[in-house]
């Protein structure tokens, strides 16, 4: 994903969009600058709380510093917790360390632990605060393009288990979150467009508009002007329609796994090392395979599949199997990758499919043999 000059124009007001849960509902704010004001932000929630501060070794010089500060200008006192950058993070040792250290900080039932970072410090410390002392309030700043659009939204929590990934965690709903888009100019071209893979996934489950806008428009949301807000705000705003009808994945928030049976088991048979494939990166070839298996099925028309990995493509993302560093193994190893993945029920495959761009649904009972024979034929590059 090639940057385009950074936009000079002035910052767009921030937007909210809200995300209606009942008892358990909040605000996603998104806009450039955010974090200066977070500090109030937090203040107006939990007047009189203290907070704890997750975040990595990396971002910790990076960003916390300004956080700290807009914490202290709102008169919040704040002790901050760093954990080394990476998935290694979200283990049970690591898990046990921060709520030991969030008891020691003597974060207490009316506190807030505040995830500043991507993912994992978001999975990781959102966990941590669903179960310390019973469940405290957190609050997500999320520092990657991933994190803002997907995973600080809809209260998945949780760490690893030699079993699997995210298979110990709790949904536990943030307080609010933050996304300022600022924070994204630091990020690799790489990171980037890793994380734009989920955006585009918006478009592709039941927006054909907002897909056609990402082809147009994806050059201005890399530099940073008012259409990346627009871009994670329209995205935070599908995500929060999903989860205000499904929080707990009973229907259609499985709808948001477009493209992640394939992803997640890529992502496994690399072992999960970044330098070979990372999640958005996953992502992409697995939205790329399920529009051409929904074609290989007569459910979706080429032209669709071909515009799906094309735009993929231009934004500098991985498409097709043959993209995987080291390569993937065959195609009886990827299907048995597949059937381990956690959304298997009895054996048999569930795939989210498409109609076309914007026309997704859920499809259970795809046998394993149907999938096998799409791999094969896309390693043999049929
Ligand atoms: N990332 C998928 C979900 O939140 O359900």
């Amino acid at each position: 994903m090639t940057a385009a000059p950074s936009s000079a124009a002035a910052p767009a007001a921030p937007i909210t969009v809200p995300v209606a849960l009942a008892e358990r509902s909040y605000h996603i704010r998104i806009g450039r600058g955010l974090l200066a004001g977070a500090g109030a932000a937090i203040a107006g929630l939990a007047p009189g709380a203290r907070a704890a501060i997750v975040t990595d070794e990396n971002l910790a010089g990076l960003h916390a510093p300004a956080l700290e500060a807009s914490l202290a200008a709102a008169g919040i006192a704040a002790t901050r917790l760093t954990i080394p950058p990476g998935e290694a993070s979200k283990s049970y040792a690591r898990f046990a360390a921060l709520c030991d250290g969030l008891l020691a900080a003597k974060i207490e039932r009316n506190d807030l632990v505040i995830a500043l970072g991507g993912g994992v410090v978001g999975d990781l410390s959102g966990f941590a605060a669903a179960v310390l002392r019973r469940g405290v309030r957190f609050v997500q700043i999320p520092t990657s393009l991933l994190a803002q659009v997907d995973s600080s939204v809809g209260g998945k929590t949780g760490i690893n288990s030699p079993h699997g990934k995210n298979l110990v965690g709790a949904f536990h709903q943030p307080a609010l979150v933050l996304c300022d888009t600022a924070l994204l100019d630091t990020l690799s071209e790489r990171e980037f467009a890793a994380g734009y893979a989920e955006v585009v996934k918006y478009g592709l489950i039941d927006d054909a508009g907002f897909f056609d806008w990402c082809e147009a428009n994806w050059r201005r949301v890399r530099a940073g002007g008012p259409e990346r807000d627009h871009a994670v705000a329209t995205s935070c705003r599908a995500k929060a329609a999903i989860v205000a009808r499904d929080e707990r994945e009973d229907g259609d928030r499985a709808l948001l796994n477009l493209g992640h049976t394939f992803a997640h088991a890529l992502e496994r048979l690399t072992g999960y090392d970044s330098a070979r494939l990372v999640h958005g990166e996953a992502v992409a070839i697995g939205l790329s395979l399920a529009f051409r298996f929904s074609q290989a099925l007569e459910l979706c028309p080429g032209q669709d599949a071909g515009r799906v990995a094309a735009h993929l493509a231009a934004c500098g993302l991985p498409t097709r199997l043959q993209d995987v560093p080291g390569g993937t193994g065959d195609a009886d190893a990827i299907v048995e990758a597949m059937t381990q993945d956690k959304k298997v029920r009895r054996g048999a495959l569930t795939f989210i499919l498409a109609r076309g761009i914007g026309r997704s649904f859920i499809a259970p009972g795809i046998p394993a043999e149907t999938v096998r024979d799409f791999i094969a034929r896309e390693l043999a590059g049929a």
